[in-house]
């Protein structure tokens, strides 16, 4: 049984994997024997991170630079990959941002930014690692999603439609590469202690206490409440899993 579970041997791109739900996710992969690519903008966290979790688990690290919103910087991303390792097993689509405002009050670069760090990348990566894994015979994608994938709010219409667009991604990837082997889900977080939701605890006054209030659990969750779910996709255990959108959320997504 413990070996469903192993990610032993394989390579994981992680893009994000510097800090919060994609530094979570890592540590997960790491703890069951997986190679890790931490894929971000900031190299001093990158190589933090990646020296943290070598020693740690005594697994291969390798910190790429990239910023997700260029495609040019992703396809040199998965060759830095498979130049290192020779192979990529998984890909986890986690970056992402959000800017507040009201849908009349956007400017179309804001509008761009949030669509194109979060959805539009998701879409370059897994193209970008394709090849690769179907060449390999086989592979996993995990995409990032959130409660935006399900819900509204009135300040996040970009955020909400890219979150949206996530799990509509997933769907039509997983149908189109299930004869490749290659199994698509996404993870949709509920609420998440990370500096994303640090940075919006600030600007909206009394989210902790509707956070807590609204979410059945009682508590924010961790990055490493992440881990668990995106060992499970990222697996041989999850072989007969494509194209579901699997909340880790507390509950958030199924109380009224
Ligand atoms: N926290 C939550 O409650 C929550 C809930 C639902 C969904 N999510 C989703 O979970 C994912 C991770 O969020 P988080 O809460 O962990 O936020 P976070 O702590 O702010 O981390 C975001 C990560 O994305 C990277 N990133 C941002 N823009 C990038 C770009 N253009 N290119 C490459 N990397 C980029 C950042 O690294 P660099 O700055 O070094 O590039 C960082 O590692 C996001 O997709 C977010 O929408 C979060």
């Amino acid at each position: 049984m413990k070996e469903l579970f192993s990610l032993k041997g394989k390579i994981a791109i992680v893009t994000g994997g510097n800090g919060g739900i994609g530094k979570g996710i890592a540590h997960g992969f790491a703890a069951v024997g997986g190679n890790i690519v931490i894929a971000a903008r900031n190299k001093a966290k990158t190589h933090e991170t990646a020296r943290e979790i070598k020693s740690q688990y005594g697994v291969q690290v390798l910190g790429v630079q990239v910023d997700v919103r260029h495609e040019d910087q992703i396809q040199a991303m998965v060759a830095q990959a498979t130049d290192r390792f020779g192979q990529i097993d998984i890909l986890v689509n986690n970056a992402g941002i959000n800017i507040r405002n009201m849908p009349q009050d956007y400017r179309l670069d804001e509008w761009d930014e949030i669509l194109d760090t979060n959805l539009r990348s998701a879409f370059l990566c897994s193209k970008a690692v394709y090849p690769a894994m179907k060449e390999a015979g086989g592979g996993k994608i995990i995409s990032i999603g959130s409660m935006t994938s399900i819900f509204g709010g009135a300040k996040l219409a970009p955020y909400g439609t890219s979150k949206g667009g996530i799990v509509q991604l997933t769907r039509s990837l997983a149908v189109a590469w299930a004869p490749d082997n290659i199994q698509v889900n996404a993870i949709l977080p509920g609420w998440i202690n990370t500096d994303l939701t640090r940075q919006a605890r600030k600007e909206l006054p009394g989210l902790n206490e509707r956070v807590l209030a609204r979410t059945p659990v009682g508590r924010w969750g961790e990055p490493k409440d992440l881990a668990g779910a995106a060992i499970f996709l990222a697996s041989s255990t999850s072989n007969f899993v494509t194209g579901v959108a699997l909340p880790v959320d507390g509950g958030f997504s199924v109380m009224i």
